[in-house]
């Protein structure tokens, strides 16, 4: 039997992670979120004070690490690190930059690549990230790259870290989050870039609600193809 996926990927902060949740719970898929996999080794990076941005300090860190991802009863995606409960801590401000550092790596996205695969031979998935529709999934039956502009971006990244008590201010995150997307998309290894055969979705002045109807729409129409 044949499982069907679905490659949504964009910068930060697009909203890929609410929407790909809610669309993967709507329609019965896996949801694979595949920015908190690179957040936890960027934690396993952080913890051990070693530069992220380093191979050769990076590298022989990676066959220590153990990564596990389950499900909660609520469809949560949990990261598990060396047995540890990450999902909360993964999240930080500071963890953003170090998940971004490593994973512009060539090492650590080979590390990662066929076990993201895997998850698509064994489940129908809706997996988020960066590089999803051009170098992870390149068959997947349905490719999107969900974008918004810059401060609608920002904006959402502030009220995340707003709500965890994370005190920082909104042009510091404004200032990351263009910075993010530069270093994603400048890296030589898997940069974050539009899937040729990927539908573009511009979520820029839309509700949460209006965003999951244009994906969900996109998305049926695709897969009745
Ligand atoms: O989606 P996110 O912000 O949680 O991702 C964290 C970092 O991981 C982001 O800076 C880019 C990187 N990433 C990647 O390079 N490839 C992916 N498929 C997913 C995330």
């Amino acid at each position: 039997m044949s499982y069907k996926s679905i490659a949504i990927d964009g910068p930060s902060g697009a909203g890929k992670s609410t929407l790909a949740r809610k669309l993967a719970g709507e329609l019965g898929f896996l949801y694979v979120d595949t920015g908190a996999i690179y957040r936890t080794v960027g934690l396993a990076a952080f913890r051990r004070g070693i530069d992220p941005s380093d191979g050769g300090q990076v590298t022989p860190m990676l066959p220590q690490l153990s990564i596990e991802m389950c499900y909660g009863g609520d469809g949560v995606q949990h990261m598990l690190l060396n047995g540890g409960d990450v999902t909360e801590e993964i999240r930080r401000h500071e963890i953003s930059r170090c998940a971004s550092q490593v994973s512009a790596l060539p090492e650590v996205r080979a590390f990662l690549l066929e076990r993201q695969r895997e998850l698509a031979r064994a489940h129908d998935v809706i997996m988020d990230g960066r590089d999803i529709g051009t170098v992870v999934l390149p068959g997947a039956d349905v490719k999107i790259f969900l974008t918004a502009s810059p401060e609608d971006r920002a904006r959402r990244r502030y009220a995340e870290l707003s709500e965890r008590g994370e005190q920082t201010c909104f042009e510091d995150v404004l200032r990351d989050v263009v910075q993010r997307d530069e270093l994603d998309s400048s890296r030589t290894a898997a940069p974050l870039r539009q899937a040729e055969d990927a539908v573009l979705a511009d979520t820029s002045g839309l509700t949460l609600e209006e965003s999951f109807q244009l994906l969900l729409h996109i998305i049926e129409e695709r897969l009745q193809r």
